[in-house]
């Protein structure tokens, strides 16, 4: 049997779809009933409702070690895809808790239970960094701590080195480093959870856009590369997936174009990004609002960082689906 954590969450939920078509049986954990719909919402969107009820879901947190001990029962293979996505500085304690000491609990257990294999979803945030001399991030890339990096970067760097201590200890792992996943049009205009995000900021009429770029990757080839690696031969390494890397104004113009929605039409500069990011704090600090734009986001949005995904094209003999062609066909689900 094959355990899936954050199987609430978007590469959860489509991950435990692949697997169930392809024949897994599969457990997921989840923390709050309510959430589970989403995961049925999924299922519903590709209209594979009928494979919903396969699923057996244990309540669990990653952060309860009591908890995870009925997870583990009879358990195989293990997908560790929970984490907490959060650019806010006020989450900063609970990122770095859950995603580093969340990533302890499920490493020890692996090897507790003498698992075949643990795949990690990490991310580009936490690959290396460029020395003067590099011009594209690849696996070897090595990480600079004197460099700035986001609290979430640093958890999935800290949660990468709790992984990595597993093989010392006789564990079968395969890290993945998603970049920017994008999965299917959410139907509510509400939705504020990673690319659901971004396609809803576009519908409700952006105007900005910026010239940084960063990876992008689609949700299916992140759960159909994660599916392979774990079967295969290959262990104890690490994985960039990305499709391409893509300048923010032109994936805005597509998923604008694919919602037949106005274009973002003005450029905002670096500097109106740093004005912007000390406006939000203010406003967040003394008027208690919500962060929208963290210093760490508003670098990142002119940043241009480019990564290579040529090793898991080598290691795999595959290619990724266009990100372009990708966002028009979800667009008419
Ligand atoms: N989305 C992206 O663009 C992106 C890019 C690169 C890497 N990643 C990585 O990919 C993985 C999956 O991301 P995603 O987009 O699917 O995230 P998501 O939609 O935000 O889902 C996160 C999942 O983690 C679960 N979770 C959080 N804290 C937990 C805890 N203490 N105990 C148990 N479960 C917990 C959530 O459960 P609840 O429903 O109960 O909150 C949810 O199921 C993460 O590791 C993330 O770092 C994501």
């Amino acid at each position: 049997m094959v355990l899936i954590t954050g199987g609430t969450g978007l590469v959860g939920a489509h991950l435990l779809l692949h697997l169930i078509e392809n024949g897994d049986n599969v457990r997921a954990i989840y923390r709050n009933a309510e959430k589970i719909e989403r995961t049925k919402s999924v299922f519903d969107l590709y209209k594979k409702s009928h494979l919903f009820e396969s699923i057996q879901w244990i309540e669990a947190d990653i952060l309860d070690v009591p908890s995870l001990e009925v997870a583990f029962i009879d358990i195989e293979y293990v997908y560790h895809c929970a984490a907490l996505i959060s650019f806010d500085p006020k989450d900063e304690d609970l990122v770095r808790k859950t995603n580093i000491e969340g990533t302890a609990n499920i490493v020890n257990f692996c090897i507790a239970k003498q698992i075949k294999k643990l795949c990690f979803v990490s991310s580009i945030a936490a690959l290396g960094d460029l020395a003067a001399h590099e011009t594209i991030i690849t696996e070897e890339t090595e990480w600079n701590p004197e460099k700035p990096h986001s609290d979430y970067a640093i958890s999935k760097y800290g949660a990468e080195m709790e992984v990595w201590r597993g093989i010392q200890e006789g564990l079968n792992i395969v890290i993945i480093n998603p970049g920017v996943i994008l999965g299917p049009i959410p139907k509510s205009k509400n939705t504020e959870q990673g690319s659901a995000e971004l396609y809803t900021k576009v519908a409700n009429g952006l105007p900005f856009y910026t010239l940084g770029s960063t990876g992008f990757v689609t949700v299916d080839d992140v759960v159909r590369i994660a599916a392979t690696l774990i079967k295969s031969e290959i262990k104890n390494e690490r994985f960039t997936l990305i499709s391409e890397n893509v300048v923010f104004r032109d994936i805005l113009n597509t998923i604008a174009d694919a919602l037949k929605v106005k274009r973002p039409s003005k450029h905002a500069s670096p500097l109106l990004m740093k004005i912007v990011w000390r406006i939000d704090w203010f406003l967040a600090t003394f008027f208690l609002k919500k962060r929208q734009i963290t210093k760490a986001t508003a670098k990142s949005s002119y940043t241009k960082d480019l990564y290579s995904n040529e090793k898991i094209k080598t290691a795999l003999n595959i290619d990724f689906r266009n990100i372009h062609q990708y966002i028009k066909e979800v667009s008419t689900l």
